[in-house]
């Protein structure tokens, strides 16, 4: 049993084969209290610095701290704000910086312990701290543990849209802890499992059917449930990411609804008016209807999944973002074009032929996309 009197369950590894950059994923209860022993074990004995955030180090940063002491392995501690605001320049100079005064060497870890703005912020000061030092991912969130901790996507924001900076840094070990996600606030939650859907969307119809019979025992805490969600999430990004590390073509499909979601984002300011999994999650659906406008999808498909996911606790529409106005067609549209998936001003969209079926498409003209997008926000303002 655990603290709170659930049944503590085996740990699961899940391996990012990458040849000699290859690592695991470790999935379990009470990782945090191990770290320093699973680092030891499976990237080498080395001193630690971690990077967190104000909310996710009053709870959990004295934990990995002291496991870390006792062995000998810790070298500091660097606390940001909380939130994306923190990807950005000042704050990786900052964290820079900071490391470096804490003395950390060429042959030194980086741990990131907090969700996927921690997680990106210090995978991209560790990959280029004194050229690259080596990196563990402790994701604290549902998002980062199925996703944002996983395949080595680093990066910060700036004014012209989303990680448009970064690098390609593979982790050399990532530990997700469920018991962490005990104090993650709901919204939060919800906003990870919008990416934990995706990987059904994306190739997985029976874990699509799957997530929507055990929804509620994943939201409400089930163990075994979340030990399954995440293990398969995890498998299937260590899969594609096997496959197609520096997304020159499949890894891209990790896309599915990110082109509307980042637009969205940016819109909205990268404020907590819209996270990142809920722009995803309006942004799954608005690629499913277009797929179904479009006449590659079934209809029925959207609306499935629509409610789907509004029954997890996500906005699903533009009229779903809270606050008075709208996002606009030109503004949409102008964050769209700097998606990193545009090439030669065409952009490549993932769109689908059905639940579990998701392709990527560089065929869809701009007056097809703007006059799809009209159609939202002109539904939208019919309320
Ligand atoms: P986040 O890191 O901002 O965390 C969300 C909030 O939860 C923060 O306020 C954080 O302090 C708090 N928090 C974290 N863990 C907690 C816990 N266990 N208990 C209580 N509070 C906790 O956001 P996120 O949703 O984890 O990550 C979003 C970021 O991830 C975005 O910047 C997005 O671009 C990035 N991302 C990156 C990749 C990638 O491949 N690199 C993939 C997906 C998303
Ligand atoms: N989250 C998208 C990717 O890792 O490629």
């Amino acid at each position: 049993m655990n603290e709170i009197g659930q049944i503590e369950i085996a740990p699961k590894t899940v391996s990012v084969e990458l040849g000699d950059r290859s690592y695991d994923i470790m999935i379990g209860c009470g990782l945090l209290g191990k770290c320093a022993e699973l680092i030891k074990d499976r990237v080498g004995f080395a001193q630690c610095a971690i990077v967190t955030d104000e909310n996710v180090g009053p709870l959990y940063l004295s934990k990995v701290e002291s496991t870390l002491k006792e062995a000998g392995m810790f070298a500091g501690s660097v606390t940001v704000p909380a939130g994306e605001s923190s990807k950005s320049f000042p704050v990786l100079e900052e964290v820079c910086n900071d490391l470096l005064a804490l003395g950390i060497e060429r042959g030194d870890i980086v741990i990131a312990l907090g969700g996927g703005v921690i997680g990106d912020l210090a995978g991209f000061a560790a990959s280029i701290l004194r050229r690259g030092v080596r990196m563990v991912q402790i994701p604290t969130t549902l998002l980062a543990q199925v996703d944002s901790s996983v395949g080595g996507k680093t990066g910060i924001n700036t004014v012209h849209g989303k990680n448009l900076i970064g690098t390609f840094s593979q982790p050399s070990l990532v530990l997700a802890d469920l018991d962490v996600l005990r104090t993650l606030p709901q919204r939060q939650f919800s906003a990870g499992y919008a990416e934990v859907v995706k990987y059904g969307l994306i190739d997985a119809p029976d874990f699509y059917g799957w997530l929507e019979d055990n929804r509620s025992a994943i939201m409400d805490g089930d163990l075994s449930a979340r030990m399954h969600a995440i293990a398969t999430s995890c498998k299937a990004k260590a899969r594609i990411v096997a496959a197609d590390e520096r997304e020159a073509g499949k890894r891209a499909l990790l896309n599915l609804g990110h082109t509307f979601g980042h637009a969205l984002e940016a819109w909205a300011g990268y404020s907590d008016r819209l996270l990142h999994g809920e722009g995803v999650s309006i942004g799954m659906v608005m690629a499913y209807f277009f797929s179904e406008e479009l006449g590659l999808c079934p209809e029925g498909a959207a609306r499935r999944i629509e409610k789907h996911l509004k029954s997890a606790g996500l906005p699903t529409r533009l009229a779903g973002i809270p606050g008075d106005e709208l996002p606009d067609l030109e503004t949409l549209l102008r964050h769209i074009a700097q998606d990193k998936k545009v090439q030669r001003g065409q952009i490549t969209l993932v769109l689908a032929h059905g639940l579990g079926d998701a392709f990527l498409t560089r065929d869809i003209s701009q007056d097809a996309l703007a006059s799809f997008i009209r159609g939202q926000i002109e539904t939208a303002l019919k309320g």
